[in-house]
């Protein structure tokens, strides 16, 4: 029996699946949240909230030192183990909520990280606390002075227009002058799947408290690029002027 009763619990093969089947994830979201990433060779990188371990992978075949995965859906953290009994990247991933005990979590995981990174977790944070919860995880996985967190967020200017996002295969649905913590529902589709998923809206506000009250002292936001690649489907400016103008994702880089 699952131990965890997590919104996300069955949707691994639908992660796996998304990073090809919606383009604007490889071409926009992925290459935009690595280019921010950098250099990973030589270090420590904690990916919270790893999911199926798509990006976690991505850190790994990079030439990261070490990475290790948390999240704490049981169904994620089962299908990344099991892919890495299966093919074998040196990856640990351990099951584990980031909102719990924040300041313990290098004596409980027994090393730091010269990176952390996490790819739309945040938006899944009830409350403010939450949001800083996470935020405290990453500050206190952390070693020293040079280290970073990389998170990537739902932009809080994410279009309310109806359609924005559906050449992208999504809906975001939230209000047009919402509340901190106010629902956002997101709508997708590709391949055989279909997603709808609950969220929260955080302000840009409301992340930066976040993060300068977890001890982050220094916070950069990134909006998202295209890929520079000869790939086709990179090719079709028109294609990606909505998302590229007003994209539904920001990356914030956070260092101490
Ligand atoms: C939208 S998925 C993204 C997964 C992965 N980062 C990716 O981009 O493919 C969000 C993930 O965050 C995890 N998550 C949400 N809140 C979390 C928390 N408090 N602690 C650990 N993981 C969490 C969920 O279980 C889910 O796997």
């Amino acid at each position: 029996m699952s131990h965890s009763d997590s919104q996300f619990d069955a949707l691994a093969d639908a992660y796996e699946s998304s990073i090809e089947q919606m383009p604007f994830r490889k071409h926009i979201e992925m290459y935009s949240f690595l280019k921010v990433v950098g250099e990973t060779k030589a270090l420590n990188v904690l990916d919270l909230g790893c999911g199926s371990g798509l990006y976690t992978r991505a850190i790994a075949r990079q030439g990261a030192r070490r990475v290790m995965g948390l999240d704490v859906s049981d169904g994620m953290i089962g299908y990344a183990s099991a892919r890495e009994q299966r093919e074998p990247m040196g990856i640990r991933y351990l099951r584990r909520d980031a909102t719990r005990d924040p300041a313990t979590i290098s004596a409980d995981l027994g090393e730091t990280f010269d990176l952390v990174t996490a790819v739309y977790v945040l938006p899944y944070a009830s409350s403010q606390d939450g949001l800083t919860a996470i935020c405290s995880t990453a500050y206190h996985a952390l070693s020293g002075p040079e280290g970073r967190f990389v998170a990537a967020v739902l932009n809080p200017h994410f279009s309310r227009e109806a359609d924005w996002y559906r050449e992208y295969g999504m809906e975001l649905t939230g209000a047009v002058e919402p509340s901190e913590g106010a629902p956002v529902h997101l709508h997708a589709w590709f391949g055989d799947h279909i997603l709808d998923l609950d969220a929260f809206y955080w302000s840009r506000a409301a992340h930066e408290r976040a993060f300068q009250d977890a001890g982050f002292r220094r916070i950069k936001w990134h909006s998202p690029v295209l890929a520079d690649s000869d790939d086709p489907a990179t090719k079709d400016r028109r294609l990606w002027n909505n998302y590229l103008q007003c994209p539904h994702a920001l990356i914030v880089e956070a260092t101490r």
